[in-house]
C-alpha cells in the first residue's frame, strides 16, 4: 500500500501526540495522585440532609481553626442561599448534590467544581473582600438560571465566626498589614 508522504507526516505527527498527550495524563494520575475534586469522598444522596457533614449547611470552624463551608446542591438552588466568609484566610468548600448533576462556580474567581450526587467535592481557595454571585454552570432542568446563591465576604478582623466566638485571623489580619 502506498501511503502519500504528507499523510505519513501527518499520521506521525497526531500519533506522536496522542502519545504524548496520554502519557501526561497516565504521569499525573498515577504518579502524583491528581484526580478531579469531585470523586474522593463519597456519601449517599438520599440522606445529605441528614448528614453530620451538611446538616447544618453554612459555614462551619474547625478545632484548629480552619475555615469550612458545607454546601448543597438540588434543583433549583443551592442551601444556604447565602454565606459570610472571611477575606485571606484558606475556606474548605464541600459540596453535594442530593438529585442531579450540578457545578458550583463563584463568579470571578477560579474557584469551582462539578458537584455530583453520590460524592462530595472539595477545594479550598481564599477570597478578596467583596460580594460574589455563586452560580450553577452546569445545565440542571427548566430552573438551571435560576440556580444562585450570595457570597459575602469581609475582612477577617470583622469576620465573626458562625456561634458568635471570634474568628483566629492573627495571621490573616498581619498579612493585611492590619494592627491587631
Ligand atoms: Cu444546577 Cu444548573
Amino acid at each position: 500500500m502506498k501511503i502519500d508522504l504528507y499523510e505519513k507526516v501527518w499520521m506521525i505527527g497526531t500519533g506522536t501526540m496522542l502519545a504524548v498527550f496520554f502519557s501526561v495524563i497516565a504521569y499525573e494520575s498515577v504518579a502524583m495522585g491528581r484526580m478531579p475534586p469531585s470523586h474522593v469522598e463519597t456519601i449517599d444522596p438520599k440522606a445529605v440532609m441528614t448528614d453530620a457533614r451538611f446538616a447544618p449547611q453554612g459555614v462551619r470552624v474547625g478545632t484548629d481553626g480552619s475555615v469550612h463551608a458545607h454546601v448543597v446542591g438540588l434543583t433549583f438552588t443551592w442551601l444556604p442561599g447565602e454565606m459570610t466568609l472571611p477575606a485571606g484566610l484558606p475556606v474548605t468548600f464541600h459540596i453535594t448534590s442530593i438529585d442531579v448533576t450540578h457545578g458550583y462556580q463563584i463568579v470571578r474567581t477560579n474557584a469551582q467544581s462539578m458537584v455530583i450526587p453520590g460524592y462530595v467535592s472539595q477545594f479550598t481557595t481564599t477570597f478578596d473582600p467583596g460580594d460574589y454571585l455563586i452560580v450553577c454552570n452546569e445545565y440542571c432542568g427548566v430552573g438551571h438560571h435560576t440556580m444562585y446563591a450570595k457570597l459575602k465576604v469581609v475582612p477577617a478582623e470583622q469576620w465573626q465566626a458562625p456561634g458568635g466566638a471570634p474568628a483566629t485571623t492573627t495571621t490573616a489580619a498581619t498579612e493585611a498589614g492590619h494592627e491587631h
